[in-house]
């Protein structure tokens, strides 16, 4: 595991960039595994304006979202479908087609099987960019009883739905459930790069980089990945060791 220290959330997004952009400048066919929620926003104007620059072009690659609220359609302002558009697939070069989320408006079994069936078809993630839960989730992995392999449905924790009831217009209008890649296809990805920002993830990160391995912080399983970098700010390293 590498520890990448960023003053801020600046610089955390720049260097986080930077790794995507070597990635994508060594292999222009590469698979994305893309990720949302208000960290990973940096990253993607980082890389929107390498774009812009004439440095960096995603004509060729392929991207696989993490999680979608179940219920809701493409088109809901609050899908991550249309988060993904607007903050960052309508800012740079990639092709819709190449794009990929579960499709929270199927039913349960299908979405799932469907979504496993994407990733089998686009192939092996080059990189999966991460965010970290407060509970140390990783796409919608909550805390469980086992690691989950496959694409799943789950229940979102009072923490996670509380958490995320600022991008609506109150806590009631959160989605209960969303459709998520397993911790087993996280683990297959090549690389794995994970940002943090904030003296609030202090806490969940010490527990995922330095605690024992265990579903009830999912984060924790990074720990046994080979090449895992987790590129975080001052205040979110504050607890850590080393
Ligand atoms: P955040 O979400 O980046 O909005 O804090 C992280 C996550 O839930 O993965």
């Amino acid at each position: 595991m590498r520890i990448i220290r960023a003053k801020d959330y600046e610089e955390m997004s720049g260097l986080a960039a930077d790794i995507i952009a070597e990635v994508i400048k060594e292999k222009p066919d590469c698979v994305l595994g893309l990720a949302t929620g208000s960290t990973p926003l940096g990253v993607y104007e980082k890389l929107a304006a390498k774009y812009r620059a004439g440095e960096l072009s995603f004509s060729r690659v392929a991207t696989v979202n993490l999680d979608e609220y179940k219920g809701m359609g493409r088109e809901d302002e609050n899908s991550y479908f249309r988060f993904m558009r607007d903050n960052f697939f309508s800012k740079v070069d990639i092709r819709p087609e190449n794009t990929h989320i579960p499709d929270g408006a199927e039913e349960e079994e299908k979405a799932c099987r469907d979504y496993d069936r994407v990733l089998e078809r686009v192939g092996r993630i080059d990189l999966q960019l991460l965010g970290i839960g407060h509970d140390g989730h990783i796409g919608f992995n909550e805390p469980a009883e086992a690691f989950s392999k496959t694409t799943h449905c789950v229940r979102l924790t009072e923490e996670t739905a509380e958490a995320n009831s600022r991008f609506f217009s109150g806590r009631e209008e959160v989605p209960s459930y969303a459709y998520t890649m397993g911790v087993g296809s996280i683990l297959s990805a090549k690389k794995v790069l994970m940002v943090a920002a904030g003296a609030d993830k202090a806490r969940i990160l010490k527990k995922a980089a330095e605690g024992p391995v265990t579903p009830a912080v999912p984060a924790s399983i990074l720990q046994f990945h080979p090449d895992f970098t987790l590129v975080a700010d001052a205040a979110a390293l504050a607890e850590l060791r080393g």
